[in-house]
């Protein structure tokens, strides 16, 4: 019994002196960390500092170009390389660095835009169908405000995150905020049950849309994540292209016929303005926002088509 404890008391000691070793390691290594995470904290300071500057740097030079001569416009394009070519190279430092931002911050956008647009579907899909109250329209209406608010201040941070989200995009959002407040304070009545199963009907689709355009966007980002890159525009990989080109093709008719019903809700509402019942002053600014929105959104698109079509003939012709 003796011998058993002494030995006891001995692997005792042994466990004490390696838990004093222990303890030094992890008290080095919390000082190695908290000097890496300051490290890491301020790498990606200077860059987030030098991504801004130089941004209002390129802006500069771009004003600059118009009055210049031809040497100065040269050292113009000279300067434009050279920053072209640094972003390329903190694009590979904040590889090392902690993705605070970037791709899981996109990721959670697209998905947060997922989850909404499922509850949202199923709100308007209850609110056309089911439950044909005023409240629920309301509480319908409400949720797209806050919705639309919630994706501006997202994207906001996505584009100081670097994400080149056209302006069109993010003004889309405040204007469908716009357009969900004033259809929030429409009161009931004649001409608001006029539009109403016509706007449900709409909300339905849009969601719908919004389903496929998830499924191309997280699907570019799920490719751009597995290639390590960033920018589908400055992508030269077959595979990606052909992948893009035909998420895009199937995509493209909804899309312009969703434009296309925003011009129609456009049509109604002006035609309702002019009913003789109409004292509403909504229906008009509606009818106003609705156009908005088609021209907004079918000329941006018209635009995102066709650079993407001229940097492929591009592309091309460098091969
Ligand atoms: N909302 C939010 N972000 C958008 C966006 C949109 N409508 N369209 C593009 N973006 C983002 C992209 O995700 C990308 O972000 P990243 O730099 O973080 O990767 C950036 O803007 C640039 O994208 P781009 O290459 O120009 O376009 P794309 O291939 O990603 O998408 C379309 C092209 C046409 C599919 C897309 O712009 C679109 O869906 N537009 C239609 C929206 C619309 O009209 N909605 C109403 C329907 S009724």
């Amino acid at each position: 019994m003796l011998l058993q404890l002494e030995r006891y008391q001995r692997e005792w000691q042994e466990l004490e002196e390696e838990f004093q070793q222990l303890q030094e390691t992890h008290k080095v290594y919390r000082q190695k960390l908290e000097e890496l995470n300051n490290l890491q904290a301020a790498c990606s300071s200077s860059i987030r500092k030098q991504k801004r500057k130089l941004k209002d740097l390129k802006y500069s030079l771009q004003r600059c170009k118009y009055k210049s001569s031809p040497e100065e416009s040269d050292l113009v394009q000279r300067i434009n390389t050279q920053i072209k070519d640094r972003q390329n190279v903190f694009f590979d430092m904040e590889a090392y660095l902690p993705k605070r931002n970037g791709f899981a911050y996109k990721d959670e956008y697209e998905k947060f835009k997922l989850y909404l647009t499922i509850i949202l579907l199923l709100g308007a899909v209850a609110c056309r169908f089911i439950l044909h109250y005023r409240v629920t329209d309301e509480v319908f209406n409400f949720l797209l405000v806050w919705y639309y608010c919630t994706l501006t201040i997202r994207e906001s941070i996505l584009i100081s995150n670097g994400s080149r989200i056209k302006g069109w995009w993010v003004s889309h959002h405040y204007v469908s905020t716009f357009l969900s407040g004033v259809m929030l304070t429409w009161p009931d009545g004649l001409m608001y049950q006029m539009f109403r199963n016509q706007f449900l009907a709409f909300s339905i689709f849009q969601s719908c849309v919004q389903f496929l355009q998830y499924y191309y966007q997280s699907g570019c980002l799920y490719r751009l994540r597995a290639l390590g890159k960033r920018n589908h525009l400055d992508l030269t990989v077959e595979g990606f292209q052909s992948w893009m080109w035909r998420g895009l093709t199937f995509l493209l008719p909804f899309l312009f016929f969703g434009h296309f019903w925003q011009l129609y809700n456009a049509i109604t509402l002006f035609e309702l303005s002019r009913h003789t019942e109409c004292k509403e002053w909504q229906v008009f600014v509606l009818a106003l926002t609705f156009l908005l929105l088609f021209l907004g959104n079918f000329l941006t698109t018209l635009k995102v088509v066709h650079t993407k079509l001229q940097k492929n003939k591009d592309e091309m012709k460098k091969l």
